[in-house]
């Protein structure tokens, strides 16, 4: 196949945008041209020349001989606006916004074929892991169970920090957004925004369901205390904020994003600061295990690099799973094993815990584990917030259909 030649126009020169360039800048197999580059901060100082910026985001997208926008802002309502300009100018897009897909993605996929032009997104989710191309090419016809991972760089920093040097959650955070990996907000990455995105972007691809992502329910970090890394520890597990999606039947699948326990002898374990992993299960290739860095400039950098490659040879996503349609139902009602922390019984009782196997009631905290529906919990979302609680799926069996125990 004869390589089209690439002439980019950049949006966006923070932390991905200058990962790209320097992707691009020690690539020997590949050149790509950037044309211009638009940012919106006049003040700011850039590393390159002056000359290669603009502020007209219409020096761009009206420029006949651009043929390729990458986008990589962090404004989505903007970005969509690019985005959706791109490709109505007849453009190929590349992008890294997990919030514009996972909010638009039904629309974007079908402004694709309505406009004929290409919208690549394979750093949007899981960063340096081609989790997309895979389920795309490599499982298009793969009967997949589920799939769960790690696919929030900034939380699993937060946790691996709090859990192997102690250091407080702040102070992490700190760190965390220092090097480059935390959101602008930081809000979307510790409530489990960030990761929920990810998981209906990767649901699009995994099962063929565009999903709003208001429908999936997703809890972060935020209240974690050091009573429940202690709990973790004494039982030898760690701590992870685990996305799941996953078939209850034939034609259904249920999704969530929660923290979970994770024993030594499971993949995720050892999938420590930045990292992100996936765990898929599937009929005929049974489990497999991706693993790569989930956050930064660089690691960001070179999954953008890659969809630019994969453009230039007129790669386009088929939505596969889409066309083949097998999965048409979204279901909330799903059992889930949890472990809760607590202090006010009337907090449990909201719950409706339909089983409990552990119980333990101390001077600083209570905490019990049981079953209960993850209907339920999307019900309480507004008011966990405001509960002092914290929440762990521990990832056991309950009646089946479940989520696998494997973590
Ligand atoms: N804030 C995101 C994360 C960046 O921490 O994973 C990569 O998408």
């Amino acid at each position: 196949m004869t390589r089209e030649k690439l002439r980019i126009g950049l949006f966006g020169y923070g932390c991905v945008g200058q990962g790209l360039h320097d992707v691009l800048n020690s690539s020997k197999g590949f050149k790509a041209d950037i044309v211009k580059i638009c940012v919106k901060d006049h003040r700011k100082k850039r590393r390159i020349d002056m000359s290669n910026f603009t502020y007209d985001k219409d020096e761009i997208l009206n420029d006949p001989s651009i043929n390729l926008v990458v986008e990589l802002i962090d404004d989505a309502d903007e970005a969509f606006r690019i985005v959706t300009t791109a490709m109505k100018n007849g453009k190929n897009v590349v992008t890294a916004n997990k919030m514009m897909v996972a909010k638009h993605f039904k629309e974007l996929v079908e402004m694709q074929g309505k406009y004929k032009v290409s919208l690549l997104y394979e750093a949007s989710a899981g960063a340096s892991i081609p989790i997309i191309r895979n389920l795309e090419e490599y499982y298009d016809n793969e009967l997949l169970h589920s799939l769960r991972g790690i696919l929030n760089g900034t939380t699993n920093y937060i946790l691996t920090k709090m859990y192997n040097e102690g250091i407080p959650y702040a102070e992490a955070l700190k760190e965390a957004q220092e090097k480059g990996f935390a959101e602008s907000d930081p809000t979307l990455d510790v409530d489990g925004w960030d990761a929920k995105f990810k998981l209906c972007i990767i649901t699009g691809h995994a099962y063929g369901l565009f999903l709003n992502p208001d429908e999936v329910f997703h809890y972060g970090i935020r209240a974690i205390s050091k009573f429940d890394i202690q709990y973790a520890k004494e039982k030898g597990f760690k701590i992870k904020l685990v996305p799941y999606v996953g078939k209850t039947n034939e034609n259904t699948i249920t999704s969530f994003v929660l923290p979970r326990f994770i024993s030594a002898d499971k993949y995720l374990y050892n999938v420590d600061n930045e990292y992100n992993g996936v765990i898929t299960e599937a009929a005929f290739a049974d489990k497999q295990f991706f693993s790569g860095k989930g956050a930064g400039g660089h690691a960001t950098g070179s999954a953008v690099l890659s969809d630019i490659s994969a453009n230039s040879y007129g790669y386009r996503y088929e939505y596969k799973k889409f066309q083949q349609g097998t999965v048409s139902n979204y279901t909330r009602n799903h059992k889930l094993e949890v472990y809760l922390r607590y202090k006010d019984e009337k907090d449990r009782e909201l719950f409706g815990f339909e089983e409990v196997s552990e119980y333990f009631s101390g001077k600083f905290f209570k905490y019990v584990i049981g079953v209960i529906n993850l209907e339920r919990l999307y019900a309480l979302r507004e008011q966990l917030g405001q509960m002092d609680v914290f929440i762990v799926n521990t990832g056991r069996k309950t009646d089946p259909p479940t989520p696998p125990s494997e973590g």
